[in-house]
């Protein structure tokens, strides 16, 4: 299976690729977290877009498309996989489109999450990662065990890794004011693009986390425990 999920920032498509990953038995690939990876590297891509992502502009499509058609064709995609964070233009839809003729794949859905650009301006503020082992937290929504809102300290109850969280350089108000008006302007012109191919299912990224979850199993026709394929992975399941 290969899907998309599209959504402005904070909308909850790492939280959600996370849970259909485990499900599924699907690979998440999240263009922000390789390039977030690309810049920690230092390497010259990497150089090349931190300042585009500090600023919450948009990194060019022709570095964003080579970066997804060279990742789709490693071993672990072949079972499938859920784009998180791209396309976000129209051109690279197109070139998406394209590269799955090439390689003989086809999309099977188009998740859209609905969510109001206030609520995601206090997700996004309040969210913070654990260094360690990547897992997601909320100030308020999601909190770690020992929790100090203060300090941003605690123990992850994913990995229990003491005092390890971190937040990202582009989760400050001003650059996710920008990131919105990006995504309004380039990346909402999109849902007619797949809306028109008959792939775009929206469910209500206000919701709770759970309940988002169960619309977006309901969209791919799956509910229940997780595939045989996904367990013959051994992958993490609920
Ligand atoms: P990227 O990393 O993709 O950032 P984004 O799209 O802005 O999305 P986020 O990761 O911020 O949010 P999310 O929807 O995953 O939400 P999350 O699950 O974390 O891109 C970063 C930058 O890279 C871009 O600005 C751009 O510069 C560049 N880039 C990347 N791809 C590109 C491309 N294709 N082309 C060009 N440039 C590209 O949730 C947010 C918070 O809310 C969390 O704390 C979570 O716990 C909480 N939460 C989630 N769901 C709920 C819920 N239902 N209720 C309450 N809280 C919730």
């Amino acid at each position: 299976m290969n899907i998309i999920l599209l959504g402005p920032p904070g909308a909850g498509k790492g939280t959600q690729a996370k849970k259909i990953e485990d499900k599924f038995g699907i690979v998440q690939l999240s263009t922000g977290d390789m390039l977030r990876a690309r810049v920690k590297s230092g390497d010259e891509l990497g150089q090349k877009v931190k300042s585009i992502m500090d600023a919450g502009d948009l990194v060019p499509d022709e570095i964003m498309v080579k970066m997804i058609e060279d990742r789709i064709k490693e071993d672990d995609c072949k079972n499938g996989f859920i784009l998180d964070g791209f396309p976000r233009t129209v051109a690279q839809a197109e070139e998406l489109d394209e590269m799955l003729k090439r390689t003989g794949r086809t999309l099977d859905a188009v998740i859209e999450m609905k969510v109001d650009d206030d609520e995601l301006v206090d997700r996004i503020t309040g969210r913070f990662t654990c260094g360690d082992c990547g897992e997601g937290y909320h100030e308020e929504h999601k909190q770690p065990e020992n929790f100090d809102a203060e300090h941003l300290t605690g123990e992850c109850d994913k990995c229990g890794a003491v005092d390890s969280f971190k937040r990202r350089e582009d989760d400050n108000e001003q650059t996710v004011r920008n990131r919105l008006s990006v995504y309004h302007k380039q990346t909402a012109p999109i849902l007619p693009f797949y809306s028109d191919k008959g792939l775009l299912r929206s469910v209500d990224g206000m919701a709770k986390i759970d309940e988002v979850t169960r619309q977006i199993n309901e969209a791919l026709g799956a509910s229940g425990p997780p595939t045989p394929k996904a367990r013959a992975m051994g992958n993490r399941h609920e």
